[in-house]
């Protein structure tokens, strides 16, 4: 039987969407074992393969098939515009997209002015800002704590994930505008999707089943 592949976002989407699969008898025990510098995990008895990549690179071990599945942020689905099927909502991880930064960038903002942009997501800034907004602004690709951007005037706002608002609120900025609701999502390989169908499908099944018991 062939392998079937899991690409894992690193970090804390790993380990909920782990207890997910354990919850439906999917179990890898190798993979518990922080200490381990091993990069791929097998289960033989299920046929199945895990391996945890950066969440940028997980559309695309999906796209080409070096995954069946990935679980992934929808960020990260939306910034990459790989190919590839989206059909579970794991309803965990739940944050949003927004656009960011002092209160008085809001001004700014409601007049349509040629402001700069820092993210770490400018495919998901772009599209906001020129296709749903029609609003030219400058985008500023950043890489990481990004909220520091309005503070030292790299930019007046920012896009960026927010989670509990704490970050925000530590720095002195407010949510201005919000472009999506977020969460982790699995994603299949289109040409896994046909040919596995059936093991695939059945999986999908129980982790659909697993997300409505634990949000009714
Ligand atoms: C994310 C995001 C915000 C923060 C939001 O950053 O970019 O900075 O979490 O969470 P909160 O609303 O609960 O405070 P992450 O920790 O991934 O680090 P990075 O931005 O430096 O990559």
């Amino acid at each position: 039987m062939r392998y079937l592949t899991f690409a894992l976002a690193k970090g804390r989407l790993a380990k909920k969407s782990l207890d997910m699969f354990e919850k439906i008898g999917i179990t890898c025990e190798e993979m518990k074992d922080k200490d381990s510098r091993k990069l791929i995990f097998t289960n033989e008895e299920l046929g199945m393969r895990f391996f945890l990549a950066k969440a940028s690179d997980v559309p695309t071990y999906v796209e080409y098939g070096a995954a069946d599945i990935g679980i992934v942020g929808r960020d990260t689905i939306l910034e990459e515009g790989r190919k590839l099927y989206e059909v579970l909502d794991l309803k965990t991880g739940n944050c949003r997209m927004c656009v960011c930064g002092p209160e008085s960038a809001g001004e700014l903002l409601k007049h349509h002015e040629r402001i700069r942009v820092a993210t770490k997501y400018p495919a998901i800034a772009k599209d906001y800002f020129y296709n749903r907004k029609h609003q030219t602004v400058e985008i500023i690709k950043l890489n990481g704590s990004v909220e520091l951007a309005p503070i030292v005037g790299l930019s007046e706002v920012i896009v960026d994930i927010v989670e509990t608002g704490t970050t925000l609120k530590e720095n002195g900025l407010a949510v201005l505008e919000e472009i999506c609701p977020l969460s982790a999502r699995v994603v299949v390989n289109q040409v896994s999707m046909k040919r596995e169908n059936e093991r695939i499908g059945r999986l999908i099944q129980d982790l659909r089943d697993l997300v409505q018991e634990e949000n009714s």
